[in-house]
């Protein structure tokens, strides 16, 4: 064993936790006892050096309004994306959000008009068709192919609506959340040659960067286009790496300073958080800084979780696809070959089973059939849930 126990029971029960509590409310079909593996957040007890500057924020006894305007913030934000991925920010690009999806809801006013054409890639992450429907703007789907087993990207497709002068901006979820795929470089060159063309403005989401599977590398966008960048609105924070996403807090990389001004102007006229609690501040860098080594233990419990999935299809779920997964903490399972509808599919889930997953069609219909389970929490976890899947399946 590592340093650290992944495989510690973290008692999320009663602790106002979306995830855990309030079942009843949100998943009334959920059979009691029903196991929560949906929303993407971790339940792993957070590094400690985390735990510490958050408990010295609490010893100061006082926790009035913040600036992130200190060295010690960019330094550890710098100093994070230099070393993990040789990628040189400036500092004066990093503007503040409490969260990637309002991120791209501002974004997306001040880079498209109403009913201007955004493009993304289903199935994939649902906000993103939410903030585009709710700021009156038009989804246009460029969906992923998807092949024995795998999936890419339909290039010739994304050529066709990136022509379409009405379509102004691109949504890259980079690692794509659900199916797990992080881009190689040869696909990512090719979406801004794409976008290039067709003057398609990029806002790529890589809020699961640092969440790689063993033998891949996620690579930055913006880091390997620099001659497009001030078209490339990069989304990161380190919400997913070290399971801060209540502490609200992401970091927006804009390129130029026309862009930063409006966003300034955008944040201020819808009421958006403008700065960041004193907690996310002290977690910020002690995550950056000091906890490095968590990360890499907790990606390498991430894989043995992954090939232990892996292993239990193979061996006990013939019918059943396990999409390779490349990036994040996200499994995408393939069931269509049992012949059910989605809806067949959720209700064996939910009411016979006990098992909470994000549903394949909130990704889109093209994840009609699948289910996404969110395997970040301990082994023996997944190891029920594998096993409640098996015997839900066993005579179908
Ligand atoms: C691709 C992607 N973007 C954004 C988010 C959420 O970002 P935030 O909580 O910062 O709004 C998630 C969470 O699962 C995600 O998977």
């Amino acid at each position: 064993m590592g340093k650290y126990n992944f495989d510690a029971y973290v008692e999320r029960r009663n602790t106002n936790c979306i995830k855990w509590d309030n079942l009843d409310k949100s998943f009334p079909r959920a059979k009691e006892g029903a196991l929560p593996m949906w929303v993407a957040d971790m339940d792993f007890e957070v590094a400690a050096p985390i735990l510490e500057a958050a408990h010295k924020v609490v010893d100061r006894k006082v926790f009035g309004y913040s600036t992130r305007e200190v060295d010690r913030f960019y330094d550890a934000i710098l100093g994070w994306y230099k070393r993990r991925f040789d990628w040189e920010l400036d500092r004066e690009s990093i503007m503040f959000s409490g969260g990637v999806v309002p991120a791209i809801s501002i974004l997306l006013r001040l880079l498209t008009e109403e009913n201007n054409g955004v493009i993304i890639q289903r199935p994939v992450y649902y906000p993103f068709t939410n903030k585009i429907k709710e700021n009156n703007r038009k989804v246009v789907n460029n969906p992923l192919i998807y092949k024995d087993g795998k999936y890419t990207m339909d290039f010739a497709d994304l050529e066709e609506k990136a022509a379409d002068p009405n379509n102004k901006v691109m949504i890259l979820c980079s690692p794509h959340n659900p199916i797990g795929r992080v881009w190689t470089e040869e696909e990512l060159k090719k979406v801004v040659e794409i976008c290039k063309k067709h003057d398609v403005f990029i806002i790529a989401d890589e809020i699961h960067n640092d969440l790689i599977r063993k033998g891949h590398k996620h690579i930055n966008l913006q880091k390997l286009c620099p001659e497009y960048k001030e078209h490339i609105v990069t989304c990161l924070a380190p919400s997913k790496t070290f399971n801060l996403a209540g502490m609200q807090m992401s970091n927006i990389i804009i390129n130029t300073q026309e862009l930063r001004n409006a966003w300034n102007v955008e944040v201020s006229r819808c009421g958006a958080q403008s700065g960041p609690n004193p907690f996310a501040i002290e977690a910020i860098i002690a995550a950056y800084n000091e906890s490095e080594d968590w990360l890499d233990e907790l990606n390498e419990y991430l894989d043995g979780t992954v090939e232990y999935i892996k292993n239990f299809v193979e061996e006990n779920l013939p019918k059943v696809k396990m999409i390779p997964i490349e990036g994040t903490y996200l499994v995408w399972l393939d069931f269509n070959e049992y012949g059910l509808t989605a809806e067949e599919l959720e209700t064996i889930m939910l009411e016979e089973a006990g098992l909470i997953f994000d549903e394949g069609t909130m990704f889109g219909e093209e994840g009609s059939g699948f289910e996404r389970i969110n395997i970040a929490c301990p082994r023996s976890i997944v190891e029920e849930c594998m096993n409640r899947i098996k015997v839900a399946f066993e005579n179908r």
